[in-house]
């Protein structure tokens, strides 16, 4: 296992083990919009990743969601961390909630590592070295057909176009004849079970690198794909997330697939 990976899990479980003392008890405040929040949690836990990673690698920049961050997505040497995905749910006493921790050279993730503390499912991949989940490797599903297909999705804080467009697309998927659609709340959970088998594929129209750095090449490395909503690569300053297994990803996109610039 790379330094690098090794180290993304063990700062992840760190700060697992102290959300899940917070749960609950957490002092809760907004950011802007009644429905983007931040708790003493997201805070708590970023500071336990960030001065654990900086204890190994001084030098190393960090993009991360509520501290400032310190480098770009080009950096040679990258840290893009949400130290708690799905602060909806943690607000609410939801126990569906995740810390992603990806390291990534010049834009490219090499590790990731995203932790479910209240399943204790740990969820990694390092570049070109398979994806497992508690150590046992991997796979995305191999359903071929989308009426055998379950769709995880998300909405961003946006009200507006983002929200109606989301909205069209799971109806477009319904009339595909789609198994089911679920949307729990944790974009960094969905794309790990993505990358297992559970989900068969995800989009979101608007999501930041701290929401996919890590998933991305977990689904990657466990044989799926990732695009961005107009369908090109998955890349750390995309915007947007469209990911499947690889039988079902043309057609996935052909349904939910945005042309719109991103905005
Ligand atoms: C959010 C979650 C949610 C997704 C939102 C994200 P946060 O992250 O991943 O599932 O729909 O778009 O912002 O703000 O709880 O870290
Ligand atoms: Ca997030
Ligand atoms: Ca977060």
């Amino acid at each position: 296992m790379s330094a690098q990976l090794e180290l993304a899990e063990a700062s992840a479980r760190v700060a697992g083990r102290r959300l899940v003392e917070l749960l609950g008890k957490a002092s809760v405040e907004h950011k802007g919009t009644s429905q983007n929040l931040v708790t003493q949690a997201d805070l708590e836990a970023e500071e336990i990743v960030t001065t654990m990673i900086s204890a190994q690698y001084p030098d190393h920049k960090f993009l991360r969601e509520e501290g400032e961050s310190t480098g770009g997505v080009e950096a040679d040497h990258l840290w893009v961390i949400d130290p708690l995905d799905a602060t909806n749910n943690y607000a609410h006493g939801i126990p569906h909630f995740a810390v992603s921790v990806a390291y990534a050279e010049k834009g490219v993730p090499m590790a990731g590592a995203i932790l479910d503390p209240m399943r204790d499912e740990l969820f990694s991949a390092a570049r070109g070295a398979g994806a497992f989940l508690n150590g046992e490797r991997i796979r995305v599903s191999r359903n071929a057909e989308l009426l055998e297909c379950i769709i995880g999705t998300g909405f961003y804080y946006d009200r507006g176009e983002l929200m109606e467009r989301t909205l069209e697309s799971v109806h477009d998927l319904f009339k595909r004849n789609i198994r089911g659609i679920r949307r729990f709340g944790s974009a960094a959970v969905d794309l790990c079970w993505v990358a297992c088998g559970r989900f068969d594929g995800f989009f979101e129209y608007r999501l930041a690198p701290w929401d996919y750095a890590a998933g991305g090449l977990i689904i990657e490395e466990a044989g799926g794909r990732c695009f961005d909503r107009e369908g090109e690569p998955l890349r750390l300053d995309s915007k947007s997330v469209v990911v499947a297994n690889a039988e079902i990803a043309d057609e996935l996109l052909g349904v939910v697939r945005w042309d719109k610039g991103e905005t």
